[in-house]
């Protein structure tokens, strides 16, 4: 059997299988992690190993545009308790400040446990003498310990793609030790934000009692002593890719259509998201009500598209706040909204790039406004299509991407009135200003693009101090 020096392992494969008339193939799926290796893997030979999407057996191995995927099995069963409930009912609320509360059930953790073994079993199998092995986000926090403990020979990094909690949220979890060392098999771990490897190393000390000493956490095992390192290393999106697509003809005359057929507005606003409550779509929605309500702003000359993918629709949490969004939607449309001219335009669907990109071209003012969010990839997204300088980004300082995109305006989503001040600050700040700041935001992003992180993230794996006295 072949074996690869990169595996990289991640919950989902980046490929979903889509029914065609001639029968179902497999489709590149259009997500920012997707997206972002795929551009890492396209000069390396690597493999991937994930969840092909499906319940039951998992298809065999495959080739996809020179990446080799080894699908893991999911039964419905374990996609309910491991995938919906532990990952997305137990780790993503703690992981994200509690905005609902987490819920906690002893099967869950069971399933959680026996599918990262599944899952470090895979990744042993692929992985060639001495490897590089690249796991992704809070579905696989056990994974670096299993395969350290299966194949000593590799090196483990493991990437957070979301926030890692602060120590007295993250206390919460009756797991805790169990995950802190399920990370602590790696040889590196990066983070979002320099504050999420600052919890991660401190949830470390005080709940573990493991002795820390600045960005590394000393571990003892069978093997003697170990050092981990954790670090600060934001993701992003392939730069160019993206705005080459934004400047081909097609998708700036499908821009121009789509302003058109919104009615030609002053104005349009634009969100898109998934449909998740840590996205702050309810506090953006209220504060756009009080706009309209106080008469600042009203439409045909301004309207508010919102993009709303759907998203782990059997999850209770997800349920209702998609009953709560739609019923606002609907009262807002219902009071504001003239014959031909909705004040919202509200989009349960999601869209292919291309389309995308034309949205983004045709938005002048685009809210990012999560409650949290480990970066928020669509920040980055917008400022890449504006490569006419044009539009202006409100964006939450509760984002990774505040910490990079200084020049946004920036707001907390849960200050509804500064959040409205926000908005109309980004629609009349006089337009050289405005230029100059989204000149300044392509910039920021166009220099840290997606293989600038995934360089630094695979060099901070190769040069992990693997003993005390060698940290770099
Ligand atoms: C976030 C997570 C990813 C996840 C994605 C989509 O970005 O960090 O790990 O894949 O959301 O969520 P889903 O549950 O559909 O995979």
């Amino acid at each position: 059997r072949r074996t690869y020096d990169l595996v990289i392992a991640a919950n989902r494969l980046p490929v979903d299988r889509v029914s065609t008339p001639e029968g179902s193939v497999w489709r590149r799926s259009p997500g920012g992690l997707v997206t972002a290796m795929d551009s890492v893997m396209s000069d390396r030979e690597g493999a991937w190993v994930g969840w092909a999407g499906e319940p039951g057996e998992a298809p065999a191995p495959f080739a996809d545009k020179g990446m080799w995927l080894h699908p893991v099995a999911l039964s419905a069963e374990e996609i309910q308790l491991y995938y919906e409930g532990f990952s997305n009912d137990t780790l993503w609320p703690i992981y994200h400040d509690v905005i609902v509360p987490a819920r906690f059930h002893r099967a869950w953790w069971q399933a959680y446990e026996r599918v990262n073994q599944r899952f470090a079993e895979q990744i042993c199998e692929v992985a060639a003498p001495g490897a590089k092995v690249w796991v992704h986000d809070y579905q696989l926090q056990l994974v670096p310990a299993l395969v350290r403990r299966l194949r000593p020979d590799v090196r483990i990094g493991w990437f957070d793609h979301i926030p890692f909690p602060p120590v007295e949220l993250f206390a919460q979890l009756p797991w805790r030790a169990q995950i802190l060392e399920g990370l602590l098999g790696a040889d590196y771990l990066g983070f979002q934000r320099v504050a999420d490897a600052q919890n991660f190393v401190r949830a470390c000390r005080r709940l573990i009692g493991a002795t820390t000493k600045g960005e590394t956490v000393t571990v003892a095992d069978e093997a003697g002593q170990r050092v981990v390192r954790a670090s600060a290393v934001p993701i992003s999106i392939d730069y160019r890719g993206l705005e080459r697509l934004a400047k081909e003809p097609a998708v700036q005359e499908r821009a121009e259509e789509i302003r058109h057929s919104l009615g030609d507005p002053g104005v349009v606003l634009l969100g898109v998201d998934r449909l998740d409550y840590t996205k702050g779509i309810r506090h953006r929605l209220k504060a756009y009500e009080e706009l309209l309500e106080d008469g600042v702003i009203s439409p045909p000359d301004v309207t508010f598209v919102q993009v709303a993918t759907p998203s782990r629709e059997r999850v209770e949490a997800y349920k209702e706040l998609r009953t709560e969004v739609e019923r606002t939607v609907g009262r807002i449309n219902g009071t504001h909204s003239a014959i031909g001219s909705p004040a919202v335009h509200y989009l349960h669907q999601s869209y292919p790039r291309e389309e995308m990109a034309a949205l983004f071209q045709a938005a002048d003012v685009m809210l990012v406004t999560p409650l949290r969010d480990g970066m928020n990839l669509v920040a980055k997204e917008y400022v890449t299509c504006r490569h006419d300088d044009g539009g202006a980004l409100v964006l939450s300082e509760f984002t990774g991407a505040y910490h990079e995109l200084h020049q946004a305006f920036v707001c907390n989503p849960h200050d509804i009135e500064g959040l409205k001040q926000t908005i109309v600050r980004a629609v009349r700040t006089d337009e050289s200003s405005r230029r100059r700041y989204m000149r300044a935001l392509r910039r920021r992003v166009a220099d840290h693009d997606v293989q600038r992180w995934a360089d630094r993230f695979l060099t901070n794996l190769e040069q992990a101090p693997q003993r005390p006295g060698t940290a770099t």
